[in-house]
């Protein structure tokens, strides 16, 4: 069965790249520029984690997370939304993930802190693989 890929973004500190790598499916590096200027062929997973600065007109969002939503076909591709945040943020938590759900209509698969549990890796497995089963038969 084809895996449904997860395109993510992680920072320096790699927390989210630590959980991407751990899904044991085909994962895909926005801070890589290859990886950021390509367009998925199929169904393709968003991971993304949130962050907000001292900025009002800040929303939280990676730079590279949009630059990459800008080819009409890659939102048209997306079939939902995991999101990695921590919750001292408070009203902010998860801001980007709920952000990209709300303007692309897809819904928010997952959200976990930092670099999650073991419970949480095991989860969205069992969500990566629900879709994989959804989506085997689809077509861009
Ligand atoms: C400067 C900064 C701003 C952040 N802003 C938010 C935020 O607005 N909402 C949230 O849920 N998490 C926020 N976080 C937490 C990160 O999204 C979280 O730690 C995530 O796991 C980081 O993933 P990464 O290490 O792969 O970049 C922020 C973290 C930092 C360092």
């Amino acid at each position: 069965m084809v895996q449904v890929p997860v395109y993510y973004f992680s920072s320096g500190s790699g927390m989210v790249k630590l959980f991407a790598t751990r899904l044991g499916r085909p994962v895909f590096d926005l801070g890589n520029r290859h990886v950021r200027r390509s367009v998925p062929e199929g169904p393709w997973v968003l991971l993304t984690p949130s962050y907000k600065t001292g900025n009002p007109d800040n929303d939280a969002l990676p730079e590279p997370v949009r630059r990459f939503l800008r080819h009409p076909l890659t939102r048209r591709r997306l079939v939902g939304i995991m999101g990695s945040g921590n919750r001292n943020f408070g009203a902010h938590y998860q801001a980007a993930a709920r952000q990209i759900a709300r303007a692309s209509g897809r819904p928010i698969l997952f959200e976990f802190e930092l670099q999650g549990t073991p419970w949480d890796l095991e989860r969205a497995r069992e969500i990566l693989a629900e879709l994989d089963a959804r989506y085997s038969h689809v077509e861009g």
